[in-house]
């Protein structure tokens, strides 16, 4: 209370709403939507398609404005896109022409202006990704190093067109982590990966966020990699969309998370309450109801 609040969230959304008007149509795709993130916490958000999951992810990036309430990062309003917030798009989103090492370095390249710091000390060793600097010389020491933790130094002279799509992502998520944004944003990051890179990129994601340290917010379709991934996961519901429940993941921390974790019975019964929370709000029972007394009467006819 009063002048010296201390704010221990990273991230606040605060009563957010957004509609939009489009073509004498209105859409009210979020409305009332709060929720905080702690600095260095992984957020899923989870629900049904067309629920505001994406719109929501796009504000808090400064892509989008809201229609009311406000976004925080470190007790600050949000007005734009920042390299504070980084996002991670499903589409992998890079640079047909450009090499894997120039993907991961762009943005270099347009901080070069902004920072007058460069030349640093010859040959000093690196000791982890948290501690080298970004601009000049230790910008490219974190691009190689990043390179190198992505496992893409094979294809460092590849074309985004001659990689699988579970290397393009990688290279996204290097590009994004580059600047050492305090927020990552990711939207599907995932969503069109086959099972099996899925679950490779899982484990990657939490063996770099336990060296990096982010704070993550995490879209996704898929409740196992929800609750795989995330401290807590969020559900919203649609209608217009606002937040449903929060559930925080009482499993191992992240390092100690294994592929065998998802069969246990404590895993599968937290997935199961979070796709019932989804089910029940998600319109998804009528239209199965719809679609069943259709079916019927087709039968009759
Ligand atoms: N630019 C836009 N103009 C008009 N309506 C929009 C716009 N962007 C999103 N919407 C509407 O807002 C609602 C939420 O869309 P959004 O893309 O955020 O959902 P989502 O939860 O990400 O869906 P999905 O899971 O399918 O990706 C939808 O009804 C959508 O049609
Ligand atoms: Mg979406």
């Amino acid at each position: 209370m009063g002048g010296g609040e201390v704010v221990s969230e990273k991230l606040a959304a605060r009563a957010l709403g957004k509609r939009f008007d489009a073509g004498g149509r209105t859409v009210e795709a979020l409305a009332d939507v709060s929720f905080d993130v702690a600095a260095g916490e992984f957020v899923a958000i989870v629900g049904a398609s067309g629920c505001g999951k994406s719109t929501l992810l796009r504000i808090i990036a400064g892509l989008e404005s809201a229609t009311t309430g406000e976004v925080l990062v470190d007790g600050r309003g949000v007005v734009g896109p920042d390299r504070d917030r980084a996002m991670v798009f499903q589409d992998y989103s890079l640079y047909p022409w450009l090499t894997v090492l120039d993907n991961i370095r762009f943005s270099l390249n347009l901080r070069v202006n902004r920072s007058a710091k460069s030349g640093g000390a010859p040959g000093v060793a690196v000791p982890s990704i948290a501690g080298s600097g970004v601009a000049g010389q230790g910008g490219e020491e974190r691009a190689l190093l990043l390179l190198e933790l992505m496992g893409l130094e094979k294809v460092r002279n590849a074309h985004p067109h001659q990689l699988s799509g579970g290397m393009r992502q990688r290279v996204a998520i290097a590009r994004a982590l580059l600047a050492k944004p305090q927020l990552l944003l990711m939207d599907e990051p995932f969503g069109a990966l086959d099972a099996q890179t899925r679950e490779v990129m899982h484990d990657l994601i939490l063996h770099i966020l336990a060296l990096e340290q982010r704070t993550i917010l995490f879209v996704t379709h898929d409740v196992e990699e929800a609750v795989y991934l995330a401290d807590r996961v969020i559900v919203l519901a649609p209608g217009p969309g606002h937040v449903d429940s929060i559930w925080r993941i009482t499993l191992p921390p992240a390092l100690e998370r294994t592929q065998d974790l998802k069969l246990s019975p404590q895993f599968l019964a937290i997935e199961s309450d979070i796709l019932g929370r989804i089910r029940a709000t998600s319109g998804l029972q009528s239209d199965l109801e719809a679609l069943r007394r259709l079916t019927a009467r087709e039968m009759i006819l």
